[in-house]
């Protein structure tokens, strides 16, 4: 779906096209006037998001892939073979984020994968340009199954890297970790963040060709305290804005000569400077294949927006409600800074709140002092009061001028000016703020200061007795 929306800017008119996308149908910000959660839709969040990997096959001529895999019904190692060509017969990265036809399974292939090149995994990498919830990744295995598989998220636009989720089908050869699963973790609310190693398994089923027929899944919140209202920390586990998946061979533990040996065993081909001894085989090459990858999760806003938008620019936010704003509606909108923002919960849509500054200002900025002084109802403090007023709400006469009561506190002119006799009054320029009057000299007296007292006598510049 297509919305025009247009911007007037310096009098020129700028056309731009949003596109909505991740839209709930079923999820609105407002029911029957009122506020509450609101969340765009439950989505795989990466189909048919561009999708990087470290190495292709093909990409540097034809090369045979061959798929290894273990069936359990006839308990025998089965194997495919196939070329893979960039031209006739190719297994590109889009194939992992095209849709997902079950009896029609798209690969993609790695470049081949040698420990003795230094080539021990390949990276694939989806950046989505936005952060996004997410409750699980999900991979089929086409073919071989890797020695470990870790997951890495990034939450700064893949500046930095943390590990997610590791699976190995030995954790402590591959990442010095213990093997543990989701049920037996004891993970409280105090390591809410703790990565697991689980356990590698081969896939159940797998057809003719050697995709497998189940995936792989980690899932965020299994295992974790995961019930309603989330943590802020299970938030934060959950959030990604890059995603960083490796398929990987075991890390050598021989020292290299002794390794090297037994991955040449057999073969009448040595590297260069090894013992000459008996026979090496040489190492069969691999090459690593997923079928799908999937990221069931949402486009994160909060609760304060049921859709995201994607402008000319590729750039996606939020369609923000609540008085929020910001690519995620991470903050309020600057006139409603009245109480801290908080993410929209089941309970409490968390609307951000109107700084009241009478229509003497549109901004305000939050003073946490102010908002624990008025019992956590309202902390906002009112910029740059106009018409004459000042104050928190912009509700009180600035000096030198005083209150008109006759008209309401909005009015551009509820406050005006102090109009006190030069001579009678101490302070010409100033009077009291909500009656008028000004302040007046010895024996002088009067609203503007303008008679003398009873008993008092003018003469050129005072009133004496
Ligand atoms: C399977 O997918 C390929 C590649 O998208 C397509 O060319 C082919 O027609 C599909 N076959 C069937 C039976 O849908
Ligand atoms: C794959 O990603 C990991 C983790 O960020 C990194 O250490 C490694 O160098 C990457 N490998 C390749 C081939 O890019
Ligand atoms: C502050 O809020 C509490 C609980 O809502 C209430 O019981 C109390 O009377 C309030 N105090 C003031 C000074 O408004
Ligand atoms: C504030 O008072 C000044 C006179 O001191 C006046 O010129 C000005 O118009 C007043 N501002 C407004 C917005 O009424
Ligand atoms: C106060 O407001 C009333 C009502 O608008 C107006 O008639 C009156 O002139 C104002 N007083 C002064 C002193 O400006």
């Amino acid at each position: 779906m297509f919305i025009k929306t247009f911007v007037i800017l310096n009098l020129s008119v700028w056309i731009h096209s949003v596109k909505v996308i991740y839209e709930s149908q079923t999820s609105s910000c407002y029911s029957n006037g009122k506020p509450q959660q609101c969340l765009p839709s439950f989505t795989n969040i990466i189909e048919d998001v561009k999708v990087e990997t470290t190495s292709t096959c093909g990409t540097n001529g034809p090369e045979q892939i061959c798929r290894n895999w273990y069936d359990r019904s006839t308990t025998e190692a089965r194997q495919y073979c196939s070329i893979c060509d960039a031209k006739h017969r190719s297994y590109p990265p889009l194939h992992l984020t095209d849709r997902h036809i079950p009896n029609n399974q798209t690969c993609w292939f790695s470049g081949p994968l040698q420990e003795v090149s230094g080539q021990n995994e390949v990276n694939i990498t989806v950046a989505l340009k936005k952060s996004f919830e997410v409750y699980y990744v999900a991979l089929q295995i086409c073919g071989t199954l890797p020695d470990s598989i870790a997951i890495y998220k990034s939450l700064d636009f893949g500046v930095t890297w943390r590990p997610w989720q590791f699976f190995s089908q030995d954790c402590y050869r591959a990442f010095k970790m213990p093997t543990t699963n989701e049920q037996n973790s004891q993970i409280t609310p105090t390591n809410i963040q703790e990565v697991l190693c689980v356990e590698l398994k081969a896939p159940d089923r797998y057809n003719d060709f050697g995709q497998a027929e189940t995936v792989l899944p980690f899932s965020t919140t299994v295992g974790r305290p995961s019930g309603p209202p989330w943590s802020q920390s299970l938030i934060e586990w959950m959030t990604m804005t890059n995603l960083k998946i490796s398929l990987m061979r075991f890390p050598p533990v021989k020292s290299t000569p002794d390794r090297y040996k037994e991955l040449f065993y057999h073969t009448e081909t040595l590297p260069h400077g090894l013992p000459n001894s008996i026979n090496y085989k040489s190492e069969p090459i691999v090459h690593f294949g997923l079928s799908d990858l999937a990221v069931g999760g949402r486009c994160k806003c909060n609760g304060h927006a049921s859709r995201c938008l994607i402008d000319d620019n590729d750039e996606i936010r939020c369609d923000c409600h609540h008085n929020t704003e910001g690519q995620d509606c991470e903050r309020c909108k600057s006139n409603y800074l009245d109480r801290p923002w908080h993410r929209a919960t089941r309970q409490n849509a968390n609307v951000c709140k109107y700084c009241d500054c009478n229509l003497h200002s549109y901004r305000c900025n939050f003073n946490h002092q102010l908002y624990v002084k008025n019992n956590f109802t309202n902390g906002g403090v009112c910029i740059n009061c106009q018409h004459n007023t000042t104050g928190n709400n912009c509700e009180i006469c600035q000096n030198g001028y005083y209150r008109n009561w006759t008209k309401p506190q909005e009015h551009r002119s509820a406050c005006i000016s102090c109009k006190c006799h030069t001579i009678g009054s101490i302070k010409p320029n100033e009077c009291h703020k909500k009656t008028g009057q000004c302040y007046c000299k010895d024996g002088v007296t009067g609203q503007t200061c303008d008679r003398c007292k009873e008993g008092y006598k003018q003469t050129n510049s005072h009133c004496h007795v």
